[in-house]
């Protein structure tokens, strides 16, 4: 990593949403990133995928945005549907290694893009998706905004990212699992074990379900709803764009 906080700044997790620190730390786990998540996630990252997939639904001769893309794990199942799909972010390396592992697949273009300044013209996607993305936006309320910005009137948007489990009982063993057991297997399956520290601490310093839905709504997204998956670790947020923008 070409610079990271030190263990005695006060807030990693905050300090890290630095832009450039955020993309240089991606830049660095590109390589290995999806197996990464496989095990770090018990292989539940395929069907949080597959979940998300399914509410985009995503049909030939739709164009959709995968903001924060990464190396494309979550824009391929879209992509297999024959829709347009830009695979966009704002690391170099994740790009890098997304543009290597699929370019094979003529409906998949990846792109290198800000989320909160996006290289797009108003009202051009039919939805737009971010998965693991937002969470790490350091403005996300801005990403928000650019995203309605880009979709059509009565376009989709669907954020799937981690969250607070509901139950207490399972959200303390969730958080047992976070802050002591997760470091540890970082450290043999991940090349960067510091980029799984901030993992742990972006997801535990991030809003609950309710909180996101405010800010989505904040937005300027309607028909805002959400739903659990694994008992909450993960949730799947969806809205709608306006047909009429408010206060028109
Ligand atoms: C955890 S990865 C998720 C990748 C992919 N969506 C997936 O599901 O595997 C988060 C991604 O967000 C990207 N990212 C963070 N801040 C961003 C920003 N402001 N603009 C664009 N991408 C950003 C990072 O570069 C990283 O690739």
């Amino acid at each position: 990593m070409a610079s990271h906080p030190s263990e005695h700044e006060p807030n990693r997790a905050d300090l890290h949403k630095d832009p450039s620190r955020v993309s240089g730390m991606f830049d660095q786990v590109a390589p290995a990133y999806d197996r990464t998540n496989t095990v770090l996630s018990m292989g539940n990252d395929r069907f949080w995928r597959a979940a998300t997939t399914r509410a985009v639904a995503p049909r030939q001769g739709q164009r959709i945005l995968d903001l924060a893309a990464g190396t494309g794990a979550s824009s391929v199942a879209l992509a297999r549907s024959g829709a347009s799909v830009v695979a966009a972010d704002f690391s170099p390396g994740m790009i890098a290694e997304g543009r290597r592992r699929h370019s094979g697949i003529p409906n998949l273009t990846f792109v290198e893009a800000d989320a909160t300044d996006l290289p797009f013209d108003d009202d051009g996607f039919d939805a737009v998706t971010m998965s693991f993305g937002l969470r790490n936006v350091n403005e996300p309320k801005k990403a928000l905004a650019e995203l309605l910005r880009v979709t059509r009137p009565g376009g989709r948007l669907v954020i799937c990212e981690f969250s607070h489990p509901p139950s207490p009982v399972f959200n303390g063993l969730y958080r047992f699992y976070n802050d002591r057991v997760l470091p540890v297997v970082a450290k043999t399956v991940s090349s960067n074990a510091e980029a799984y520290d901030y993992l742990n601490e972006s997801i535990r310093d991030w809003p609950d379900q309710p909180t996101l839905s405010a800010w989505i709504r904040e937005a300027g997204w309607t028909d805002v709803a959400h739903r659990n998956l694994s008992m909450g670790i993960v949730a799947l947020h969806r809205a709608t764009k306006p047909v009429v923008a408010p206060g028109r």
